[in-house]
């Protein structure tokens, strides 16, 4: 009997999903399998929401940024409902995928998404995820499609912050994507020549940001560029968050607008803030974001074929691999501190703050 494949796509939208979803689409026609798609992530799922991936709908799209599928962050076992807040819907998930007599259900997404699959697969189903996210944070893999294109699109606007920074003798503080790993502020930041990086795992010292700041200025460089990302805190914020229980306990405004404040009234520099946001998210996806999502599409398709389930298609060094799904839920993968890249920014002179 032909396979039967459910697919969708879940958590933050990003550029190479549509890419992915072809290369699952046509490398399963082309192995005599069918896909259908189920609209808006999981909750298409529970709502049994569906739409066949044709080889008519797979055309066309491997360029295009978002999703053909629709996203969403809603979660199986706590979906919201209404006014009614949240409730468990995975009997829902798992009656529909019985009831369509899919083989397995293919899952893109990030962090959330590997979770959510793996919660699904303990219920008896058979899944497979594949690792995307500008955030670059999903364990058990080198990297996840949507970082290369979002790094881009950071290292472009840092490029384009340098000239007016230089024209106006500023300071200008640019947030990046990323709540809790730094990957993309990190990248972006070193490709864009950024003066300051801060990520959320190196705490800074606001003393050490001014100091390397000022430093410019004596050396005869009238502006500067503050990478920051979304997550990053100050030694003091990450101590409290530390002995907090709440991860809302840090409130007010962005990081990156409480370090401009500082740097302004500390230094004196005029200071600006760009928050580059869901830009980072949007568009076309780099050729080696194409790349990366038809070779995970397609190499999902194989594993399929050869019966293996219950795994996330990771890349590890030039290869796809296969990844067991419980070694990848749950957890992180977060900048190790001596990390080739963050050696090689303090070579160039780049202060983390620490
Ligand atoms: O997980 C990807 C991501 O883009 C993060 O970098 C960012 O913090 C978050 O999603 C933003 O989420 P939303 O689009 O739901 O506001």
């Amino acid at each position: 009997m032909a396979k039967f494949i459910g697919g969708l796509t879940a958590g933050g939208d990003c550029p190479g999903l549509n890419a992915a979803i072809r290369a699952v689409g046509k490398a399963a026609h082309s192995r005599g399998m069918e896909v259908i798609g189920f609209l808006d992530g999981f909750r298409g799922l529970v709502e049994n929401r569906t739409v066949r991936l044709d080889m008519s709908k797979l055309s066309g799209i491997l360029t295009l940024g978002g999703t053909i599928l629709g996203t969403s962050r809603d979660k199986p076992h706590r979906m919201p409902v209404g006014e009614k807040g949240t409730m468990d819907m995975t009997p829902l998930a798992v009656d529909n995928y019985k009831r369509l007599h899919l083989d397995v259900l293919v899952c893109m997404g990030g962090n959330g998404t590997q979770k959510n699959a793996y919660r699904l697969m303990k219920k008896g189903l058979r899944v497979i995820t594949l690792p995307k996210t500008i955030d670059n944070d999903v364990a058990g893999t080198d990297i996840t499609f949507g970082f290369d294109t979002a790094m881009a699109i950071a290292a472009e606007a840092i490029d384009r912050l340098h000239s007016t920074a230089d024209s106006h003798h500023r300071v200008i503080v640019v947030e990046i994507m990323g709540h809790r790993a730094g990957w993309l502020a990190l990248g972006a930041g070193i490709a864009g020549g950024a003066d300051v990086i801060l990520i959320p795992e190196i705490p800074y010292h606001i003393e050490s940001v001014i100091e390397s700041l000022l430093n410019r200025y004596r050396q005869g460089k009238r502006f500067s560029i503050v990478a920051i990302a979304e997550g990053a805190l100050s030694v003091e914020e990450a101590k409290k968050k530390e002995n907090s229980s709440s991860e809302k306990e840090i409130q007010g405004p962005s990081a990156a607008v409480k370090l401009a404040r500082q740097i302004e009234s500390l230094t004196n520099l005029e200071t600006r803030v760009t928050a580059l946001g869901h830009l980072q998210r949007g568009g076309t996806p780099t050729p080696t974001d194409r790349l990366l999502a038809t070779r995970l599409g397609t190499k999902c398709i194989e594993l399929i074929e050869q019966d293996v389930y219950n795994v996330m298609v990771a890349v590890k060094g030039t290869d796809c691999v296969p990844v067991e799904l419980e070694k990848v839920a749950g957890k992180l993968r977060l900048v190790p501190a001596d990390h080739p890249w963050i050696q090689s920014a303090r070579l160039v002179g780049t202060c983390f703050g620490d």
